[in-house]
């Protein structure tokens, strides 16, 4: 019970506040985000690609409350994407956008959002590799399939996210599957009403394995965004029924999550990728990987108390 706890405090400025500002705060972040700017992120990226792992990089933040800070996220996307251009990685690091971050919320955020998503795609596919776009709340969902839809017009690389304990899911795979997208499926990391979302882990688990199935037999590429043992199985059982070769699908695992398993499926000769957040506004993300184990809350708390 106390995830969706932590998920309410997750959008609270006060414990924002509180939190942020706890000295022994950011030993226990560096396990989920390692590194606030480009510069500590590069080392990070020169790493996992050596390993053999993929990436798709987040600049955290969201729930920003003006114009100004939706173009300062666009400019750290558009700096990331430069220093990449370096590395010459291609699609072996791509990126993940919460639109919540370029403006969606604000006034006229839809259009907004789009604008400043636009050049960050634009930038993406000008060094061989694409963009995700994260998926937040459900209030926010039908504005992200849109921005999608437009993106694809120009850049059919684009990727977006769905979420497995959101009832709308299975009409939302069967749409995307038949357009030949690349669909990250998750469970969902937001605290949702019953009136839209499965509340319990097996519906949430069983809804998974629907909307996979649906991935997996239809025209686009999945990518199964997940930790769990038992659904990684059943991905790999679904891939080869549909006839999936490796490179028609592919893992993906949070950084800082089951770190062996990325690198045991990647030996096995799977598409790994890790997502990898990185940032100074890092609260939302945080608090979300807390709500989904308690038990990292009671080591967040303990090295708080043991200081
Ligand atoms: P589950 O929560 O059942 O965990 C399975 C096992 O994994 C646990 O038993 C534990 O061992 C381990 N584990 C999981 N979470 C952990 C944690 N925080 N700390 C330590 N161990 C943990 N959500 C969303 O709403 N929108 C999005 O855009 C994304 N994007 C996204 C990208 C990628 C690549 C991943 C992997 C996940 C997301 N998510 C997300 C988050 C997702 O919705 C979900 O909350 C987490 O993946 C946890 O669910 P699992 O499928 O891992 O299963």
């Amino acid at each position: 019970m106390l995830g969706p706890v932590i998920l309410a405090a997750s959008r609270s400025d006060r414990m924002r506040r509180l939190i942020s500002a706890a000295p022994v705060t950011r030993q226990v972040v560096d396990r989920f985000i390692p590194g606030e700017t480009v510069d500590d992120i590069v080392p990070v990226v020169e790493e996992l690609t050596a390993k053999g792992l993929e990436l798709t990089m987040d600049v955290v933040g969201e729930d920003i409350t003006t114009p100004e800070q939706a173009a300062a996220a666009r400019d750290a996307y558009l700096a990331l994407v430069d220093r990449l251009r370096a590395l010459d990685l291609g699609e072996r690091v791509e990126m993940s956008v919460k639109l919540s971050m370029f403006g969606q919320s604000l006034p006229g955020g839809h259009a907004l959002a789009l604008a400043n998503v636009r050049p960050v795609v634009e930038a993406a596919a000008a060094i061989g590799t694409t963009v995700t776009l994260d998926a937040e709340d459900h209030t926010t969902l039908d504005s992200m399939f849109a921005i999608h839809d437009e993106l694809r017009k120009d850049f059919p690389q684009t990727g977006c996210v769905i979420q497995a304990y959101l009832f709308r899911t299975g009409a939302d795979a069967r749409r995307l599957a038949a357009s030949g997208s690349r669909v990250r499926l998750v469970k969902g990391a937001y605290r949702e009403p019953a009136e839209v979302a499965y509340q319990q882990k097996h519906e949430i688990d069983k809804a998974y394995v629907r909307i996979l199935r649906t991935l997996m037999d239809g025209a686009g590429y999945p990518m199964v965004g997940s930790h769990d043992p038992r659904l990684i199985s059943i991905a790999q059982e679904l891939a080869r029924k549909a006839g999936r070769k490796p490179d028609e699908y592919e893992f993906q695992m949070l950084y800082g999550i089951r770190g062996d398993e990325h690198l045991r499926l990647a030996a096995e000769g799977h598409r790994m990728r890790v997502y990898t957040a990185y940032g100074t506004d890092w609260y939302g993300y945080f608090m979300r990987r807390l709500a989904e184990k308690p038990a990292n809350l009671r080591f967040f708390a303990r090295s708080m108390l043991t200081r």
